[in-house]
């Protein structure tokens, strides 16, 4: 597309109103329609992009009320909502990037169209170039080598330090992070992985399709039980516990730990919608001497050699297809679908990385146009 062919207008998705409890709605979060910036002034240093898709991240709904504590800044009101995605720089006035060349940024913002300043973003978050040559596809690029991947790598190498012969437990198993966490974890030597999901489906999937040795279902009535009740085993509890989801799900995790156990805490997405739940076992902590570790994986907490090794070692492991990602694109295509593909993920309706495509000409591949 040439910038002399753009439309006068675009829509975006704007953070009207902080939604508290309440449940994800138009009124919280809603499509403003805006005119185009003027590309034929673009502010030096700035790149003009279309938007081909959108990653849908758990982290956006804490991020909408700075009560929830998120390690995100709260999203500012009545502005397009923040969003990573993959885009087509359409005009440029950067001398790096040139016109048709395919990006990644953390900064596209739930919008068709960005104006984006390359170096304030690469400043705070994510910006480069997707090289075609590398031939890893674009998507992968949200998935595997985005922060969900480097999420799952760093939390298993770095955090919890995986090693061979470690029994594993990994929450949020069918999802895109903890879909990952587990392959990760059998590359690094882990012997017996359990993973947690929600729904019989997704655990036969966990255990088929991604290499866990068992799967518990969340959404059974005993399943805290079944949870604690690891450490019974004759060959011992676990070592390591990747935690996604917090919340009685971690409660039930600090019974299963052996002695000395790790865990990384990624993430507390049952509490993200409404209150974080407190821990009943804690003393489990003391008593068998635990390490909990909290981290974030996007941003400037890791050394540079540590956070380079993390994606080189993914894109081997993706490219040698040791690893994999499985990728959902929300059912629509168009950006007016946002809220509902974020109400969706929190629905558990994703089996692994959840992706919605804004641009019904992108044809790469995933896309609904490729399908067809
Ligand atoms: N620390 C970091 O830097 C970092 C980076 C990326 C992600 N994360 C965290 O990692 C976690 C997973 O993120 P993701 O992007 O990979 O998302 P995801 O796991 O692909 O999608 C979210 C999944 O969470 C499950 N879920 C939803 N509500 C739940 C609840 N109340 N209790 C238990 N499970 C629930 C659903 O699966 P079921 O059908 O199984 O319920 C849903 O599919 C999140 O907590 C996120 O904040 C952290």
């Amino acid at each position: 597309m040439s910038s002399s062919s753009l439309p006068s207008s675009q829509k975006q998705v704007h953070l009207l109103k902080r939604p508290g409890r309440a449940p994800l709605s138009t009124e919280i979060l809603n499509v403003v329609t805006a005119p185009l910036p003027d590309v034929s002034n673009l502010a030096s240093g700035h790149v003009f992009l279309k938007t081909h898709f959108l990653s849908l991240d758990p982290s956006m709904r804490p991020s909408m009320d700075p009560s929830k504590k998120s390690y995100r800044p709260p999203a500012p009101l009545n502005e397009t909502f923040w969003a990573g995605g993959v885009g087509t720089v359409i005009k440029s006035n950067h001398p790096e990037y040139k016109e048709g060349e395919l990006v990644l940024s953390s900064a596209f913002g739930a919008q068709e169209y960005a104006d984006m300043d390359v170096a304030a973003t690469q400043r705070n978050g994510f910006f480069y170039k997707i090289d075609p040559a590398k031939g890893i596809e674009p998507r992968e690029y949200l998935g595997g080598l985005w922060g969900t991947g480097l999420a799952a790598y760093l939390g298993m190498k770095e955090i919890a330090k995986v090693k061979k012969g470690d029994r594993v437990l990994v929450s949020g198993a069918a999802g895109a992070t903890g879909g990952l966490a587990i392959q990760i974890a059998r590359q690094l030597g882990a012997s017996y992985i359990v993973g947690v999901a929600g729904g019989p489906g997704k655990a036969k999937y966990v255990v088929e399709e991604l290499g866990a040795d068992e799967c518990i279902d969340y959404r059974e009535a005993n399943f805290e039980k079944q949870i604690a009740s690891l450490s019974d085993r004759p060959e011992g509890g676990m070592d390591v516990y990747f935690d996604n989801v917090g919340g009685q799900t971690l409660d039930a995790a600090l019974l299963a730990m052996n002695p000395n156990g790790r865990i990384a805490c990624c993430g507390a997405i049952s509490g993200y919608g409404g209150s974080y739940e407190g821990l009943k076992n804690s003393f489990v902590i003391v008593a068998r001497r635990l390490t909990l570790q909290g981290y974030i994986a996007i941003g400037t907490f890791w050394p540079q050699d540590v956070y380079q090794a993390a994606i080189a070692q993914l894109a081997t492991w993706l490219a040698e297809k040791k690893i994999a990602t499985r990728f959902h694109f929300y059912e629509k295509v168009g950006v007016e679908n946002f809220l509902d593909a974020l109400k969706a993920l929190f629905e558990g309706k994703n089996w692994g990385k959840m992706l919605l495509q804004v641009d019904p000409e992108w044809k790469g591949e995933g896309s609904k146009s490729a399908a067809k």
